[in-house]
């Protein structure tokens, strides 16, 4: 069974991280005789400069057609004017919205040997697995917009069925990882949260009375990452708080660069992306950490092409290339970007046991 896979590496730093991918899925595909078809389409800053669109259409069709797609980064000082009409980011947006993907999971984990590097005290963050499910389509992002000189809005608004869908996803979640939920909302504010947490309190109730379900005020939660993480199992939130709540978590691992994600709708094709964005403060100088895109890949042959022993291969050799701390500056290795993926590489056939699996 051929399967399309397509690589969109964006700006910045997005190109040298998918370099890695590209050569993992390579050696994947031979190791396991998958027909894998792997294509590259532009999006972002490197689009507009081409086409002048960040999602040109032979981008949307192509990524319509393919079982999986695989994001870099994008964005960049380049096209970073606060009064251009057009901007990176928007190619990214409307990709999420165009295909239909609601759910965004963000799993956080500490490597052991990586504790120490944290600016967390290594004692508090050792043991964090949590897994934030952020709604992706929806909110403040996607709200209408006014923007004048003297005034601007953005609305925020969710129905139901937009809340549903998205808990239903965290709640199965946390059944299988027998773990507890969370609901961050800012209830006692917005009437959006209020929809929120009505909504979700329902579901808790109704189908999952078996999973342990609390709510937490955002402000609350943002503490709680830092001062107790490892209290967390999964956590739902709405796409902003989502949005801030993985980029103050993502600290906890002591790299933005370690992390993966997947975004899903209601088929089987997703986008996979690391969290990080395209920093151009390091972007050409092959110093990147390519794990948060790897580990993005194991977790596209986990929920998309649906083979889940390649997705464990995968998530046991970046462990084991940390532990071994054949990694990159970021996180204490001196490896470059392509030593760094090829050390995955390498660890393909390794047999370690990970605490435990993405995902
Ligand atoms: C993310 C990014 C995006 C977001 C940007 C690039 C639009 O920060 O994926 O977390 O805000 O969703
Ligand atoms: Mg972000």
């Amino acid at each position: 069974m051929s399967m399309k896979v397509l690589m969109l590496p964006g700006d910045g730093i997005g190109p040298e991280v998918m370099h890695e991918a590209e050569a993992l899925l390579e050696e994947i595909a031979a190791q396991h005789s998958l027909d894998l078809q792997l294509d590259t389409a532009l999006i972002g800053g490197a689009a507009m400069d081409a086409t002048g669109a960040p999602l040109p259409e032979e981008t949307l069709q192509a990524c319509r057609e393919a079982d999986a797609v695989l994001l870099g980064a994008v964005g960049g000082p380049k096209w970073s004017d606060p009064n251009a009409r057009v901007r990176p980011e928007q190619g990214l947006l409307e990709l999420r919205k165009a295909l239909g993907l609601f759910v965004n999971l963000r799993p956080i984990r500490v490597h052991p040997s990586l504790a120490p590097i944290s600016p967390l005290r290594p004692e508090f963050v050792a043991d964090v697995d949590v897994m934030v499910v952020r709604e992706l389509t929806g909110g403040i992002y996607f709200g209408e917009k006014q923007e004048g000189d003297d005034h601007a809005v953005d609305v925020c608004s969710y129905t139901r069925e937009e809340i549903e869908r998205v808990v239903v996803q965290a709640a199965e979640l946390a059944r299988q990882r027998c773990g507890g939920l969370t609901l961050v909302d800012k209830a006692n504010v917005l009437a959006t949260s209020r929809l929120w947490r009505k909504v979700t309190t329902e579901l808790m109730t109704n189908r999952y009375p078996d999973v342990p379900f609390e709510t937490m005020l955002v402000d609350a939660a943002s503490m709680h990452i830092v001062a107790n993480p490892s209290r967390f199992n999964v956590l739902v939130t709405e796409n902003l708080f989502g949005d801030i709540l993985t980029d103050e978590a993502s600290m906890l691992v002591g790299s933005m660069g370690m992390l993966p994600s997947a975004s899903l709708g209601k088929d089987r094709a997703g986008l996979y992306e690391p969290i990080h964005g395209s920093a151009p403060d390091i972007a050409g100088q092959g110093i990147a950490n390519p794990v948060g895109m790897l580990a993005s890949v194991g977790m596209m042959f986990r929920y998309s092409l649906g083979i889940r022993e390649v997705a464990g291969r995968i998530e046991r050799a970046i462990w084991s290339a940390i532990a071994d701390g054949q990694c990159t500056p970021d996180i204490g290795g001196s490896l470059t970007t392509r030593a760094a993926g090829e050390a995955v590489r390498e660890r393909l056939g390794e047999y370690y046991i990970p605490k435990f699996a993405y995902g």
